[in-house]
């Protein structure tokens, strides 16, 4: 048994700021900006949340794969900017879209939290328990970064995706994900218990802080190293893949990557450009994108690649029918 995407959907939120508009905010500027990263605007939530953005994603992937939202079995939502510790996201999902058969729940591996939300749906489908999984990729990275630190708010947009995976007879190909927990604070977020009195806070808790180049490093190095461990583990090369679908965080890990594996940056779907890093969306945004824009096509093989907080990584091997 095997896992194909029937249909994506994405969602981003309204308000655009550019990197003038960040450069009024700290001391940076755009071509500063384009050059390090290759970002050049961001989506920022400020009617949405990440529950709204996943329910509009969700939508239109249902709506693409022409399924009755009845016969979804499952819905698994990668977050790590829920705005409510309780219902999970995924619950809010299914009520909004009418999925009552749906098992709902949550998984957080920031920005690798889409791969490996992938992997556990496909398991199941694989497993033959469920048929038709729902996935989801939702963050609201704007709500947990600190405006007065050039150094992340440059970086980070909102935004949601989704794709519905159904099962199918064939060839089912093995998945590859790992951590280092030794390396958490590399990139990390405290939560915030203002309500606890008891419970201690640093002066940042609450924000994002990160060692931008200790993740930059990080990701050069085991971003390659995952996509060639999945496509050996599946008796495979980079010639047989049509298109490498990457998190999205830095035009230039991006190309480092590419140069790593010896292949054209044609062959990389890439967005940030115009969303930043939207940590769990940036790989279902950029499949939606690829999709409806006629780049990826039916029979297509694909690898999508993630990395981040944790630090964490993940690479599947993925068809889009
Ligand atoms: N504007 C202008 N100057 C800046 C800015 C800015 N926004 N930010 C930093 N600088 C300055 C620094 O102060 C430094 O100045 P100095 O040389 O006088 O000290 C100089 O620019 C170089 O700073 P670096 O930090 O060395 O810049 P670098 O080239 O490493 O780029 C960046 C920084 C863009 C953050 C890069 O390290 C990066 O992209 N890292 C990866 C981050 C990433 O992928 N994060 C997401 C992970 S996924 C997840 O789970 C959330």
């Amino acid at each position: 048994m095997a896992e194909i995407i029937i249909g994506t959907g994405a969602a981003v939120p309204a308000y655009v700021l550019d990197n003038d508009g960040v450069a009024e905010l700290v001391e940076t500027d755009d071509a500063w900006i384009r050059e390090r990263t290759g970002i050049r605007q961001r989506h920022i939530a400020k009617e949405e949340t990440t529950a709204s953005l996943a329910e509009e994603a969700a939508c239109r992937a249902v709506v693409d794969a022409g399924i009755a939202p009845n016969r979804i079995d499952l819905i698994v939502v990668a977050t790590a900017t829920a705005n409510q510790r309780m219902p999970c996201v995924a619950c809010e999902v299914q009520e909004k879209i009418g999925a009552q058969q749906a098992a709902c729940f949550d998984l957080n591996a920031a920005c690798t939290g889409f791969v490996l939300a992938y992997q556990t749906a496909a398991a199941y489908l694989k497993a033959g328990i469920y048929r038709t999984a729902l996935v989801i990729g939702s963050d609201c990275m704007s709500q947990v970064i600190d405006w007065q630190d050039r150094s992340t708010c440059i970086l980070f947009g909102d935004g949601a995706g989704a794709a519905v995976l159904q099962r199918q007879p064939g060839l089912s190909y093995l998945p590859v994900a790992g951590a280092d927990g030794r390396k958490g604070e590399v990139l990390s977020c405290q939560a915030l218990y203002e309500e606890q009195p008891f419970y201690k806070k640093s002066g940042d808790s609450g924000f994002l802080r990160m060692d931008g180049q200790a993740v930059f490093k990080f990701a050069v190095r085991k971003v390659p190293e995952a996509i060639l461990e999945v496509l050996e583990s599946n008796g495979l090369s980079t010639g047989d893949i049509d298109w490498f679908v990457i998190h999205q965080a830095n035009r230039r890990i991006i190309e480092s990557v590419a140069r790593h594996l010896g292949i054209s940056m044609e062959r990389f779907l890439v967005n940030l450009q115009e969303y930043g890093n939207t940590s769990s969306a940036s790989i279902p945004i950029l499949l939606d994108e690829g999709k409806h824009s006629g780049r990826l096509k039916k029979g297509q093989r694909l690898v999508i690649a993630g990395f981040g907080a944790g630090l964490t990584w993940g690479a599947s091997i993925v068809q889009i029918a």
